[in-house]
């Protein structure tokens, strides 16, 4: 059995991530904080399609909560391992930075950074053991461009592709791999206070992505046929110019 592990897995980009390492054979985990209803509803969704799942929730950025229930999880799972480790799990809380307080850019670090470290270093120790993993951060355009009125995330994410390149050449040698994806506009909750109307024009394609796109990337990132891709960025965007 091959599992999966997606932080975030209960909605938007991280439950299609969930559906489509399922539909590529994985035992997949889904972690959530509070949405154990959608949640529940993700994990029935890939059994109704014949796959496996389990929950496991926990609060990316407690590192204690994150410790204890992977170490739960691996006392129960003796001879297994976690193999693919998706990233997902992050917040944005908007604001142009003289009105930012320090929550704020807390809350966002700590989710979007500081659950990267919670969570991977616990991971990737079992992956370097057994010789081959597969680590997939979900980055933004935000964190390679900047955007303004994200400060907080832009600065997170940019940390995020940094925390990518400097693992990726660590673990390489192990046969572990460790990407990011970076996402541009995609409807999901998360930008369901955008204008898409007014923001489209900006896109080359001339909307905002679906889940599924991002979800496919992460797919083959976490399959046996991107063995030579580390430390890498790509960008599912639409064609908007980074
Ligand atoms: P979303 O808000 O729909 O989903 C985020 C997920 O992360 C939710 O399931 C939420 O419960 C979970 N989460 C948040 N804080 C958590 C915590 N402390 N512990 C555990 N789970 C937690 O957002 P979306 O759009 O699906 O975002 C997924 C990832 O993609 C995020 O990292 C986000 O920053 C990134 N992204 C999204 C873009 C978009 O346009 N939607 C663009 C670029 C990046």
């Amino acid at each position: 059995m091959r599992y999966a592990l997606v932080t975030g897995g209960s909605r938007g980009i991280g439950s299609a991530i969930c559906k489509a390492l399922a539909d590529d054979g994985f035992f997949v985990i889904i972690n959530y904080n509070n949405s154990r209803e959608a949640a529940e509803t993700v994990k029935k969704e890939i059994e109704a399609n014949g796959g496996q799942a389990e929950l496991l929730p926990f609060d990316v950025a407690d590192d204690q909560a994150t410790e204890n229930a992977i170490t739960q999880w691996q006392d129960s799972h003796k001879d297994d391992y976690i193999s693919v480790l998706v990233n997902n799990a992050g917040i944005r809380m908007d604001s142009v930075l003289v009105f930012m307080d320090k929550n704020q850019w807390d809350k966002v670090m700590e989710t979007n950074i500081g659950g990267f470290y919670n969570v991977t270093r616990h991971i990737v120790k079992y992956m370097m053991t057994k010789r081959y993993g597969r680590i997939i951060n979900i980055a933004s355009l935000s964190g390679l461009k900047g955007l303004p009125g994200q400060t907080n995330y832009s600065a997170a994410k940019a940390a995020l592709i940094g925390a990518t390149k400097a693992l990726a050449q660590e673990v390489a040698i192990r046969k572990v791999t460790v990407n990011a994806v970076a996402p541009g506009f995609i409807a999901t909750d998360m930008t369901k206070d955008l204008d898409e109307d007014s923001l489209k024009s900006m896109i080359p394609t001339g909307r905002f992505g679906k889940p599924e796109e991002v979800a496919a990337v992460v797919s083959f990132l976490a399959s046996e046929k991107a063995s030579y891709i580390n430390g890498e960025v790509i960008s599912v965007n639409g064609g908007l110019y980074t």
